[in-house]
């Protein structure tokens, strides 16, 4: 069966961008897949967290998965801490990836232009990424456009350690939507951006647990293109035209049926509809995040996720050890 695995940032709450982009793929992959779906709370420390904030945010992070209907009797969700072949793994792929390469990842540049200290851990965050992938031996991993960079290093790295030490492990493919099925959502105040989680201006993106009237809201006071018309065009109309993205993927409606319906209404009627439409998708997600609120309910999941997914990743990680030339501990004791 083909293996597949994602990763998600608890950087305290989800974006309509994060759901579309990736989530919405776990919930279909998971039927398809072994698939392990982990919140990756060391990436977040590569930039400065609240520790208590931080733990609040993880099994948050985790909770959403479900409310968004990733199944944990089918798909395996966990922390990626919990999983410490994770960070050792890391090491070793540090030692295989060059500085020349980490320092071209654009994710990198721009969020170290927006960090008055750059932590070493920014730098080779794109290492610990490749990590988690490979050691799961995966097969396809489910992202939005902007980590496609990531990828191809991950995928760079797979193939420099299997033709150094034979085959050790799966060279993984990326799964990533067109821009018309989610796998870049925009911000809704300047669609030159992608819609971010992190950004400092909260209209820009639309959180999955945001409150309906805040939804409505935002999405009325998004940025539009100077006419009326409501048609696809990412050139001439890019604001529009990613409020088009959105419908078609919360509504099921092509493109071609919202153009039609709108085209000659103006720009009001479409954004109101459209916010009930968004409205409608994070009613129910909301809705079983309050029920996951049990004491132990989220934590239970997640001990059973570290069940399933450390004897993976130590395999792989025994196997990698063994091929750098480190000596298990046992033949130590053994002499
Ligand atoms: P993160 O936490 O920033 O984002 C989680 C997922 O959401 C996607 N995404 C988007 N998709 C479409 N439009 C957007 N505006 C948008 N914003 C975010 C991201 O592409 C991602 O799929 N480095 C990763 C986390 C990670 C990971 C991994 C992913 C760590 N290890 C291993 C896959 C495999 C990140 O920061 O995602």
């Amino acid at each position: 069966m083909k293996r597949v695995f994602s990763g998600v940032q608890p950087s305290g709450l989800l974006t309509i961008g994060n759901y579309l982009g990736a989530i919405r793929n776990f919930t279909t992959l998971q039927h398809e897949a072994e698939c392990y779906f982990c919140v990756v709370d060391l990436h977040a420390l590569t930039v400065p967290q609240d520790p208590e904030e931080l733990r609040r945010n993880t099994l948050n992070t985790a909770r959403l998965f479900v409310a968004c209907g990733v199944d944990p009797t089918v798909a395996t969700i966990f922390v990626q801490s919990h999983v410490p072949e994770h960070t050792t793994f890391s090491w070793l792929l540090e030692c295989t990836a060059y500085y020349g390469e980490l320092r071209r990842m654009t994710q990198f540049k721009d969020k170290a232009a927006k960090q008055e200290v750059v932590t070493a851990g920014l730098f080779t965050y794109p290492a610990l990424m490749a990590a988690d992938i490979l050691l799961y031996q995966t097969d396809e991993v489910p992202v939005g456009e902007d980590q496609r960079q990531h990828l191809e290093l991950t995928r760079d790295l797979a193939t420099r350690l299997n033709s150094r030490f034979g085959p050790l492990v799966k060279v993984p493919e990326a799964y990533i939507p067109p821009r018309t099925a989610g796998g870049r959502i925009m911000s809704l105040q300047d669609p030159t951006e992608k819609m971010s989680k992190s950004s400092q201006d909260s209209r820009s993106y639309v959180a999955l647990l945001d409150p309906p009237d805040v939804i409505r809201k935002k999405i009325r006071s998004a940025v539009t293109d100077s006419g009326r018309e409501v048609r696809y065009d990412p050139e001439e109309k890019p604001a529009i035209s990613n409020l088009m993205v959105i419908y078609s993927l919360v509504s099921g409606e092509s493109l071609d049926t919202i153009a039609e319906r709108y085209g000659g209404s103006g720009y009001g009627k479409f954004k109101n509809d459209l916010a009930e439409r968004v409205v409608e998708l994070v009613t129910p997600i909301q809705r079983r995040f309050q029920e996951l609120s049990e004491p132990g309910a989220i934590e239970a999941i997640l001990e059973a996720g570290y069940s399933k997914a450390q004897p993976v990743a130590a395999a792989t990680l025994q196997a990698v050890q063994a091929a750098f030339g480190l000596v298990p501990r046992g033949q130590i004791r053994g002499e």
